[in-house]
């Protein structure tokens, strides 16, 4: 479908994903990334942008030349079959980007070892030392403070003292440019309580110099000047939105035309990476920031993340051969809040498949096309009655178009979708209402019933338009069996209602969605259980003996910790710690994942649907392996711990003062 508006006319769009680690099969949190980034380029595409869709790999690092030697191969020819798998996932999921980028393409590599030069002439970079704890099967360093009981918190073995020879960043130096920056410019990190832990989790406590350079592996970019040197993955990563358009590089130029970026979408846990390092690289090269940075929810089980080791992993590719592609597509945006956490269940899917795409979808289609088939062969003569009865259904196709765009201009996906589900119930109604098959018995009727018929594929028609960038292949299917042609597929053409005469012969085919039947299944596998036991950490701060004048704070240390009322949604044993709770609280709107100390006084089974208190700013940290944001509050005497709750039942989100 094509599209002009003079308004948005050579207005460039410059949209990205993040680029993925080709390590492993990508799954349905992948998908939603690149779906919604498909459906935003799409819609600018329609609405006249001229639009630039990035995405591609992250080929470089430790892990994936680890898991290359594991398979007895070179880092390139193992990422290269892994890669291929990416683009065939694209190509199923009909994701149309204008340029793939691979970290491992040799335009992006010069461009990478260039920038480094550049940052390093200007000092930015300089030669120093990283010293710290060591694992040496991990090849990791560890700071005092992330070791977990004086070992390795991601294997448990023993760690010793290191020094390595290194290039450092000077991002202190940046800071307070960033700091301004980023409040001058509220939309730049969305949504905005991202922005608050940004701000007041990393940079208002001072930034340390980032260490950008590896010796402990090869595969990676050269230091061209240093050999040994390898560029640390995230500089090389995120370089790759700027050499894919030409940056430093014999690429076509088009950092004129799309940079600086309208936006990089990406999941909240790398918003650090696109919010500090990479605003702060751009300061340092001169060149202008992105427009705003998004950071979108996780998709989340019931037992909290997907992930390879739990074999709970959901496969986008397995998804879309049950249901179809369109059907993933419309959950994924449908379903979720575009900046919150979700939580993914197979009988979610197929209820909106039933309710949302076989009820109103396809039966508006396939009532309306029927009635056009039966009362008149195919193809509606002239119909200008008009009745009062259609004056609702007109005026809100011809609203729907303006406030899709608002939701989408807000990246707010669900809501765009609603607002125009609104449209096809209300054209169901219409339906109801204007009851045809009772027309159709009163041969003098039959211009007012070809006047319903005619407001009804009109009606299908603004659908159709609206529908593409998020459910390309349906959009075309209503397009090709109403044989409109393709001047009316602009959404420019929606500005006026009735300019397709429908005098074309409808196509007949099957019906769009096919209703799924329920039927008992699986239920989900429980997480597997690591037998491989470390011993637990200790997870309550030492006590320290100090005067109650020494320890006192002020009412502002008191105002910075905030604490609100959540609910327990979900509770799982940790798999790798006897003494860790794995939950799933509800804050308000917001759903997060909490690890806490507390398995050793209550069961999983005891916590759900409590209401708990909740520091909501704590620092993301990993417990064994788990991903834990926030912590619960208990009081504890050593021998026991009782939570701390609230007595009213107030709503979750509440804050506590
Ligand atoms: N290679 C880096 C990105 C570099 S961008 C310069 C990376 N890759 S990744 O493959 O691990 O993850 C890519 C994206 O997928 C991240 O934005 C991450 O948030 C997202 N998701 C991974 N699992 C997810 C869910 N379960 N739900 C939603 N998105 C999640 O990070």
């Amino acid at each position: 479908m094509t599209g002009k508006r003079e308004d948005n006319m050579k207005k460039s769009y410059y949209i990205t994903t993040p680029i993925y680690y080709p390590s492993d099969k990508l799954h349905i949190g992948h998908t939603y990334t690149t779906v919604a980034a498909d459906a935003m380029a799409r819609f600018k595409k329609i609405t006249g942008y001229d639009v630039f869709f990035l995405t591609g790999t992250d080929e470089h690092g430790q892990k994936i030349e680890q898991k290359a030697a594991e398979k007895g191969k070179t880092p390139k020819e193992y990422v290269d079959g892994i890669v291929e798998e990416i683009k065939d996932l694209w190509k199923l999921m009909n994701i149309n980007y204008d340029h793939f980028i691979r970290t491992t393409d040799t335009y992006h590599e010069e461009s990478v070892k260039k920038i480094f030069r550049k940052l390093y002439d200007k000092g930015d970079i300089y030669k120093s030392h990283y010293e710290g704890w060591y694992c040496t099967p991990c090849e990791a360093f560890w700071t005092e403070t992330q070791l977990a009981d004086g070992k390795c918190p991601d294997c448990g073995r023993e760690v010793h003292q290191a020094k390595e020879e290194a290039y450092f960043f000077r991002m202190s130096q940046y800071a307070d440019r960033l700091i301004k920056h980023i409040e001058e410019h509220p939309e730049f990190i969305q949504p905005e309580s991202r922005k608050n832990e940004m701000i007041n989790n990393f940079l208002k406590p001072g930034l340390q110099d980032l260490c950008v350079s590896r010796t402990t592996f090869d595969w990676g970019i050269p230091v061209e000047f240093d050999k040994g040197h390898v560029v640390y993955v995230w500089i090389d990563a995120l370089s790759n939105y700027i050499t894919a358009l030409g940056y430093l590089n014999e690429r076509p130029q088009l950092m004129e035309r799309y940079w600086p970026a309208d936006v990089h979408l990406i999941g909240k846990d790398i918003l650090r990476f696109h919010t500090i390092y990479w605003p702060i690289m751009l300061m340092a090269l001169d060149l202008p920031l992105p427009k705003q940075i998004f950071g979108h929810g996780w998709i989340l089980l019931k037992g909290g993340k997907m992930s390879k080791s739990k074999g709970n992993v959901i496969d986008p590719v397995e998804l879309s051969k049950k249901y179809g592609v369109d059907a993933l597509r419309y959950f994924v945006l449908r379903e979720m809040t575009f900046g919150a956490d979700g939580v993914y269940n197979e009988d979610a899917l197929i209820g909106r498949i039933n309710s949302d795409l076989a009820n109103d979808l396809g039966n508006l289609f396939s009532r309306s096309a029927a009635m056009v088939e039966k009362y008149f062969e195919g193809t509606l003569p002239e119909g200008r009655v008009h009745d009062p009865l259609d004056d609702e259904i007109i005026s809100l196709a011809k609203a729907t178009p303006k406030i899709v765009e608002d939701h989408m201009n807000k990246l707010e996906f669900s809501s765009a979708l609603s607002v125009l589900w609104k449209l096809i119930s209300r054209a169901n109604k219409y339906i109801d209402e204007t009851t045809p098959w009772v027309l159709g018995k009163d041969p003098e009727k039959r211009e007012r019933l070809s006047s319903v018929l005619n407001n009804l594929l009109e009606t299908l028609r603004y659908v159709c338009v609206m529908l593409e960038p998020f459910m390309p292949e349906t959009a075309e299917k209503i397009h090709s069996r109403l044989a409109i042609p393709d001047e009316f597929l602009s959404w420019d053409s929606l500005g006026s209602w009735g300019a397709n005469p429908f005098d074309q012969k409808l196509v007949k085919g099957e019906n769009l969605f096919p209703r799924i039947e329920l039927k008992d299944r699986e239920d989900e596998k429980p997480a597997k259980k690591n037998t491989n036991k470390i011993k637990d950490s200790k997870i309550e701060a030492p006590v320290q003996n100090k005067s109650p004048e020494a320890e006192a704070i002020t009412i502002d240390d008191f105002a910075k910790i905030k604490l609100k009322v959540a609910e327990i949604t979900n509770c799982e044993k940790h798999p790798d710690a006897d003494r860790l709770l794995v939950l799933t609280v509800k804050i308000g709107d917001e759903t997060r994942q909490i690890v806490s100390g507390i398995a050793g006084y209550y069961s999983t089974e005891e916590m759900v649907g409590r209401k708990v208190i909740v520091v909501t700013n704590l620092k993301r940290t990993k417990l064994r392996g788990v991903e834990s944001q926030g912590m619960i509050l208990a009081a504890a005497d050593g021998k026991d711990l009782s939570l701390v709750t609230i007595d009213k039942n107030l709503p979750s989100g509440t804050e506590v003062r």
